[in-house]
Order: C-alpha cells, then structure tokens, then sequence
C-alpha cells in the first residue's frame, strides 16, 4: 500500500510520556499509569493527538523499562492491565491515541525466554538469543569473548555464562540479551504480540533499536571500537544489516498492514539514504524513523567516547544536518522531528538558553524551528513549558545506569577523570536530565508525588511548572498550543506537507527557511539562535505577508533580537 499523500500519522503532533516520571497517583514516588490517565485533559489542552508511551510492560527496570520480562503484562509498579485498558479509553475518548514502545531487539534476561535459553544448550530456546562460544584464553587462561564489541552502556557486549561454557550478546546492558531475529520462531512470536495489542486497541508502536536486529553474518569484530575508550556507542557494524528490510517488511505483511496503525523506528547511525529504505512511500516497511545525526552535532566523533565527548556545536553544522532529512525525504518518505526524548538532554539547555532572561524565548524559538519543518512532531514530556537539564550535587543522586557506567569506568576504575570532570559530563549529556519528575506545580515535588520520588525533582520546580505556564497568556505552554493548533488546522496544508526550501546555508547565527505549498503560498521562518540582536534581511512580499506568528510582541523588521523566531505567510 502506499503511503504517499494524505495520512492521519502525517497530519499528527505526538507527545511522549516517560511513565516513571510523568505522575505518581499513589504515593510511592514511582509515576504510574493513574497518573497518566489523570493528566489526559492537560494533553488535550495542548491540543496533541498522539501519545509515545514509553514501556509499560513487566520489567525488572534494569534500563527502566527498556528490558521487558513480560510483553502481556503491566509492570506492578505502574499499575494493572485495567488500569491500562481505562487509560487507552480515556485517551481515546479524548480523540488521542496511543502508540506502545516495543523493545523487540532485545528482552530482560528475566523474560521466561532467556531462563529458558539459559538453561542449556539443547533448551528450545536456546536458539532465541545469541550464544557462542569463547573465542580463545587469555594469558591467565580466562575465556575470551567472541569478538570485540562494546556495549552501548559500556564494557563489552557479551556476558560469560559458566553454567553452559558460552556467552551471550548484549548490546545494551548485561540484563539485556539481545534476541536472534534469524530464528522464524523469534519473529513469529514478536509479530503475535504486535497483534495482540494492536487487537486490544492500541494505535501503533514506536519500534526501540529496531536497525540494529539484523546482526552481521559470522559477528565479525567492528575496526571502530577501541577498547580504551568506554564506547558508549552501539558497534558499527550492527547497524541496518542485511536482512533487516526482509524483516521489516514481513512485520508490516504480518501485523502492521492489517491495522490503521501508526509506526516509527529508533534508528541510530542511519543517514537520509537508508530512511528512505525503511520509510519510503512505497516500501511498506515503517512510517517513519527516528534518525539520530541532530543529535550527534555537540559530540566529538574523534574522541571515541560516543556521546560523552563534549563539543560546542556549529550552528552551520545542525542546519546541514536538519535542511538534509528535510530536501533528501521530501516527496519520498515520511520523517519525523524531535529535539528531546528520555535519552536526550533537554533542549532548551543544550541549543537555547536557559538562563532566566532567556529561556522562554529561546525555547519558543526552537519548537518555532521544529514544528514549521516537514514531518510529524514529538514533544517530550515537560518540553511544552520549558524544563531545563539539572545539576545534582553528587553522583549518588543519579539513576541511570548509562551515567553511573561511565563515572565508575572513568572516575572509580581508571580515574582518567574527575570526580568533577565525571559529573561535567553527566551534567551536559546524561539521560537523567530528562528523566527528573514532571514539575506540575509549586507544591512540594513539583506535584509530582506525594511520597518520595525515586529521583529528585530539578529543584527549579517552583518557579518552572506546568501551573506557572497555564496561568500566563504568553507562556511556552501557549506557544506550543498554538503552533499544534496551526499545524492540525488552518496551516496544515504549509506545515504539514509543503516541501521544504533552506536559506543562507552558511549564516551560523540565524536558521532560515521557507516551506511552499500547493496552493503557491509559502511560510518564511527566521529564527535568531544568538543572545544578541543581529540585521537580516529577507524577501518579503511589499506588505502582502502575514506575520502568523512570533516569539515577540511585535515586529522590528531587519533587527532579529536575542532569540527572536517568526514565522510570515506570504501569497503572490
Ligand atoms: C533506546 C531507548 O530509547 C533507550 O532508552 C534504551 O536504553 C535503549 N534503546 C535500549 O533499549
């Protein structure tokens, strides 16, 4: 079937909720699906028409839910299946529906699957993961992996199991073996689960490390890893292997076509060529794709030290990146557009500013960006009034483990960092800064609990909450709902599907670019990344063009103050 032309999954502007932090209804300081539910008509006020549920299901939370031991279960902490089945109904009766995060790379190693596998070589399920065998001895006469690749959370990626003499794959952590999609019997069962919610209800699925599945024959070592560095990074060679589209293309045959169903896959290291691969109209594959090259522009690549290597970023550079995905997929797959998710550091405090002075204005001016581009938008829970990245005293106040890896790689075992140089890094890049509690308001933890969070609100919560920005006309919170309302109505046509036409490639201060639309209109959208006022000017329409919106409360014309963003229509 072909996804060219009009779809509801185009036209939608999602909304991610992380559960854990989104809003604890009992008291235990754990976000819960209750909480959810009660918070459906604040997402309807904003106007969003699409919720990304991060994993709900069983998991021992070693990855915070991203290590599922029960695909038809909801994790006791988060509440029942009843629970989950009111949530799906309020959701719904509120015109939102909802897509299930499926983590079908891998499982916990919890799962009856793995204990099963486990157990013995001749096991059933033996063949369900990847098993092999040691690839020799070392000088002390311990086994030696099978090949040399490093965990995405660091070490490397297999795990010695004494009970049967062999190992086993984990791309992500040791609690996390990766399943073997080569076995018909993985794929089928994967595929049933996918029915089995989608016959429940549910509107779709965002598809975690869904390019890395397809491992490549014999798992040769990967020339990229260097094991001095903690390679925070997935091998290279993993990436988009051979028989990942054969696969795609049988879940799509097997459950996704059968469904009106929305779908997007995670996908690191996949440039523009490869999305068209897995998202082109006429594949019948996925949606659309999450890509990850926007998010690499404050990393150096050189450092082999994957995200944690810190670098200030080009502004140049996050439009080449950004103006690439917009002119390489247009009229030929579908994109999505995100600048915060769970893994990412909040945005306002990576590519605005969040000082006082600034920090609406600038994060106006980025969701300005974001949401004028082609493609389906996804705001991450707290990004609609402005939550900022944190800076916990100590390392003990830290949850995830992706973070707490690196700071005993670095600082406790090899102490090629400092404690404070370690906790630097946190600061700027850890998934934590995403993952504090929703601050609804200025009560005691943000509102998010009344019990004790299992991790500290961002003590900025009394002055940054959801209530602050509902009571103020002008907040972000009013912004946003306008851009979603623009978007789903008057502009859709300019928004959603106009192509896309970048301007002034080379300028590192302002992001220009216009959108043409069918109807010979266009939107020029001007955005001031800078603190300080700078002279542009553009093409406008001798008066004919209509300002539609703006991060000010007027119009100084050439002058574009610190983080100035607007948007002009303009018909010939
Ligand atoms: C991507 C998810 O977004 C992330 O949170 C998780 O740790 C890994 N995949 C492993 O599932």
């Amino acid at each position: 079937m072909s996804n060219a032309g009009k779809q509801w999954w185009k036209e939608a502007v999602v909304y991610q909720v992380w559960p854990r932090s989104f809003q604890d209804s009992n008291g235990d300081g754990i976000g819960d699906i209750p909480g959810i539910t009660s918070r459906i008509p604040y997402l309807s006020q904003l106007g969003i028409n699409v919720i990304w549920l991060s994993p709900v299901f069983g998991s021992p939370n070693d990855d915070m839910g991203y290590d599922i031991s029960d695909y038809y279960s909801i994790m006791d902490e988060f509440g029942t299946m009843a629970d989950f089945d009111e949530l799906l109904e309020t959701a719904h009766n509120h015109g939102i529906k909802i897509l299930m995060d499926m983590v079908a790379n891998h499982t916990s190693d919890e799962h009856e699957w793995f204990v099963q596998s486990r157990a013995s070589t001749d096991n059933p399920y033996r063949d369900f993961y990847y098993w092999r065998d040691s690839s020799g001895v070392d000088d002390q006469g311990n086994p030696l992996p099978p090949n040399n690749w490093g965990s995405e959370f660091g070490g490397r990626a297999w795990e010695y199991d004494e009970n049967t003499d062999q190992w086993y794959m984990h791309i992500f952590s040791k609690k996390q073996p990766d399943l073997n999609w080569e076995n018909p019997k993985v794929r089928e069962a994967i595929y049933e689960m996918t029915r089995w919610w989608l016959d429940k209800g549910i509107d779709g699925f965002r598809l975690d490390a869904i390019n890395i599945i397809s491992k490549p024959e014999g798992l040769p070592d990967d020339p990229s890893v260097d094991p001095d560095k903690h390679s925070s990074s997935i091998p290279f060679v993993i990436h988009n292997g051979t028989k990942v589209h054969e696969w795609m293309h049988e879940m799509n045959a097997q459950a996704f076509s059968r469904y009106d169903c929305m779908t997007v896959g995670e996908m690191s290291a996949t440039p523009p060529s490869e999305a068209l691969g897995f998202a082109g109209f006429e594949t019948d594959e996925l949606n659309m794709i999450f890509h990850f090259e926007h998010m690499g522009v404050d990393s150096d690549p050189g450092a082999g030290m994957g995200k944690w290597s810190l670098q200030k970023y080009d502004l140049r550079e996050l439009k080449k990146v950004l103006n690439a995905w917009q002119t390489e997929l247009d009229g030929k797959a579908w994109g999505s557009l995100y600048w915060n998710n769970h893994d990412q550091p909040r945005v306002v405090s990576r590519f605005g500013n969040d000082s006082a002075e600034y920090r609406e204005v600038s994060a106006k001016m980025l969701a300005t960006v974001l949401h004028f581009m082609q493609g389906t938008p996804y705001i991450y829970q707290g990004e609609e009034f402005g939550m900022t990245n944190v800076k916990f005293p100590s390392i003990s106040d830290y949850r995830d483990l992706d973070s707490l890896n690196m700071y005993d790689d670095f600082v406790t075992d090899r102490g090629s960092l400092t404690p404070v140089e370690g906790m630097e890094l946190i600061y700027a890049k850890g998934r934590d800064n995403a993952r504090t509690p929703v601050q609804w308001d200025s009560s005691a933890h943000g509102g998010f609990s009344t019990g004790t969070p299992w991790i500290d609100v961002n003590p900025n919560f009394t002055e940054i909450n959801a209530q602050a920005a509902l009571d103020n006309p002008d907040s972000l919170f009013y912004y946003y709902q306008r851009l979603i309302s623009l978007r789903r109505g008057e502009l859709q046509d300019h928004m959603v599907y106009a192509s896309f036409k970048p301007l002034d490639a080379e300028d590192s201060e302002v992001y220009a670019y216009e959108r043409h639309a069918s109807n010979g209109e266009k939107l020029l959208v001007i955005a001031n990344f800078t603190d300080h006022d700078v002279e542009r000017s553009y093409e406008l329409a001798d008066g004919r063009q209509q300002l539609v919106i703006s991060n000010y409360s007027d119009d100084a014309g050439d002058t574009l103050r610190p983080y100035e963003a607007k948007v002009y229509k303009i018909s010939d």
